[in-house]
Formats: C-alpha cells, sequence, structure tokens
C-alpha cells in the first residue's frame, strides 16, 4: 500500500518531470532557431567550438549543451558534443514524415501560450489575420509531415484514391495555407490540377510566392470554407490539420459534397483528440491538448475521429471510413 509521503513524492516527480518537459522544449526551441543543431550535425564539436562556429557567448553555449545532453537530445564523444541518433531526421529533416521541429516551433510561438494567459480573462478571440508571420510559418512546418505522410501512405489508404491522383485528378485544397501542400501535391501527382482555398489572404500571398519559386500552377480562391460554391467541379477534396477550424462544419461538409464530381472523394486529414479520458493522458494527446490553447482563441477545438465518420455519413457521404496514421494524425474519407 503507498502511504501519503510516498503519494507526496510520486505527484512531486510527476510535476517535476513536466518543468523538465518545458526545460527541454525551450533548449530545443533555442537550438532550432540558433542553428546549433545543424552546426552539431555537420561535426561533432565542444561547447566551445560550437559557440565560435555560431558566433555565440561560451559560457551560454555550455549552458545550453548541457541542456540538449540532460534532455537526450544531444550525446557525448570524449569533450565534444554530437546528435543523439535519428535527432537530425526528427528535428531538423522537413522533408522527414516524423519530423518534430515545427511542432516544437508551434507550440512555443506567442500565439499559443502568452496570447491565451492574457485574454484567460476576457475570453477575446483571435483569427489568423491576426496572427504573425512567424506562427504562420511554424504552423506550415507542423503541417508538413502531414503532408508527407498523406503521399508516402495515406492517400494509397483510401481505396482507388492514388490511381486517380496518378492519373490527373483535379484537386481542391481546402484550408491551404501556405501552400506546402500544393506544391508537395504537385511533385507527387504531376497529372492533377490544382485549386487551393483559404481564408486568410496573407497565407494565400504566401501561396503565390511559394507557388512562383517552385513553378507550380494552382488557381487560388480566397473564401471562408462556409461560403465557397462550387459544383460538381472536382474529383478530389483534401483538408490538411484544418477541417476542425471550420465555423459551420455541417455547411463546410454540404459544399464540398456539391464541389465534388459524382463519385468524388473527400479526404481530411487532422489530428485525432482523444474520446476517453484515459486516452487523454498520453503524450500525443497531451501535445494535442497544448494545441488546444490556440485552438480555443480561434474559437474551436481538436476533434474526435469519430466526429468526422457521423459528419461525413450525415451529409450524404457513402463508404466512409477512417485510419491513424500516427497517433497524432487521422485519416477520414469518403465518396459522393
Ligand atoms: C492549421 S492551418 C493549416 C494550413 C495548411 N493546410 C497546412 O497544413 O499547413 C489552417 C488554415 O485554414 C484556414 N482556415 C481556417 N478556418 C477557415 C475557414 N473557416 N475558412 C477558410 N479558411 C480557414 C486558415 O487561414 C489556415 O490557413
Amino acid at each position: 500500500m503507498t502511504t501519503p509521503q510516498e503519494e507526496v513524492q510520486q505527484q512531486a516527480a510527476n510535476v517535476m518531470g513536466h518543468v523538465a518537459g518545458l526545460a527541454a522544449t525551450r533548449t530545443i526551441q533555442i537550438g532550432l532557431e540558433a542553428g546549433l543543431f545543424e552546426a552539431l550535425a555537420e561535426s561533432p564539436k565542444t561547447s566551445d567550438e560550437l559557440a565560435s562556429a555560431k558566433g555565440i557567448d561560451t559560457l551560454y553555449s555550455m549552458v545550453w549543451c548541457r541542456s540538449a545532453f540532460a534532455n537526450e537530445v544531444l550525446e557525448k564523444d570524449g569533450d565534444k558534443y554530437k546528435l543523439a541518433p535519428h535527432i537530425d531526421k526528427l528535428l531538423l529533416d522537413e522533408e522527414f514524415p516524423g519530423f518534430i521541429g515545427g511542432m516544437v516551433r508551434t507550440i512555443t510561438q506567442p500565439e499559443v501560450f502568452d496570447s491565451f494567459a492574457e485574454k484567460l480573462h476576457s475570453g477575446e478571440r483571435l483569427w489568423w489575420d491576426k496572427c504573425g508571420p512567424d506562427f504562420i510559418e511554424s504552423v506550415g512546418l507542423t503541417g508538413r509531415p502531414f503532408y508527407t505522410r498523406m503521399i508516402a501512405n495515406g492517400f494509397s489508404q483510401v481505396p482507388g484514391l492514388n490511381e486517380r491522383l496518378e492519373a490527373g485528378a483535379s484537386v481542391l485544397e481546402l484550408g491551404c495555407g501556405a501552400g506546402i501542400g500544393l506544391v508537395k501535391l504537385a511533385r507527387a501527382y504531376p497529372k492533377v490540377s490544382l485549386v487551393g482555398l483559404d481564408g486568410d489572404a496573407y497565407s494565400l500571398d504566401l501561396v503565390k510566392e511559394r507557388l512562383a519559386g517552385e513553378g507550380v500552377e494552382a488557381d487560388l480562391i480566397h473564401s471562408t470554407l462556409e461560403d465557397f460554391d462550387i459544383d460538381s467541379q472536382h474529383d478530389v477534396a483534401f483538408i490538411n490539420i484544418s477541417m476542425h477550424e471550420c465555423r459551420d462544419l455541417d455547411k463546410v461538409t454540404q459544399n464540398v459534397h456539391k464541389a465534388l464530381k459524382p463519385e468524388g472523394v473527400f479526404v481530411i486529414s487532422d489530428m485525432p483528440f482523444p474520446e476517453t479520458d484515459e486516452a487523454c493522458r498520453t503524450v500525443p494527446a497531451r501535445i494535442m491538448s497544448a494545441i488546444q490553447f490556440f485552438e480555443g482563441q480561434i474559437d474551436d477545438q481538436l476533434l474526435p475521429t469519430r466526429f468526422y465518420v457521423d459528419l461525413l455519413e450525415k451529409h450524404g457521404f457513402r463508404d466512409v471510413g477512417s485510419f491513424d496514421i500516427t497517433p497524432v494524425h487521422m485519416v477520414v474519407h469518403g465518396q459522393k
């Protein structure tokens, strides 16, 4: 039997773990922003060598290296520090399907916790046009591995979809953000024709720049998801980590149904908020709970997979199916 004293110790260890988690996250964030991981990926270095390679203070370099080592993102070779195994992929390689660097950058942006704390009493809400460029960029980096995974092994799990994309489907991307997905879709499926839709004008400017820089063509529509009106034009409608943000999920689902040709497919790629209390206490769910601090400010919350399945069925989609790609990435699909 656990004594009250042992219980206190266990709970103290739990809370101390949270403090350490914050320290680890900030250490990673600083390392990403200052290019310290990149410098160590090039070659192992002492903290002094790292300081001189990056032009940072030698004492601060030592403090950062020690913390990164303590949090197991760095290892030591004698007195030189080097990246721990796979950290290059997880934190630096934006094309890696399991890239987490974007998520670290997003949850450390002021729009997530600082802004929430400021608005705690007023309950004031926010929208994308009030978010800074760094936040929008970091969200793009967070969404990137979701696209990578969809192309690597998501679309292929939706019956017949890969074949249609390869043959040259007309694809409507809803909530296209900064256009990373449009470029990735164009590269993976060169025959597709693309339309990107988003409600945020600044994001669409970023899309235009990106498309021009990458030599990719796509039509762009500036509209809310609730207000667009397209009739039977697309083979595929795709939405990446944005469906939960709809103000009116029924209206958006109706709009998507109307926009699709007969047999057209709607694919939702999003974060699955757990349905049970028990599942809320996992690491993926705790990260999704962090994301909810931003979602709350734009007046929505992440939703469970079951919700989207019911939504598509309710609005006449057939052969509705769902699957998880990772613990923070689910897919729901249905056919018109
Ligand atoms: C989380 S970001 C995702 C962007 C992109 N899909 C990605 O994965 O990087 C959500 C995007 O959806 C857009 N959005 C959110 N709610 C919207 C709505 N109701 N109507 C139109 N666009 C919306 C935002 O402007 C933003 O660009």
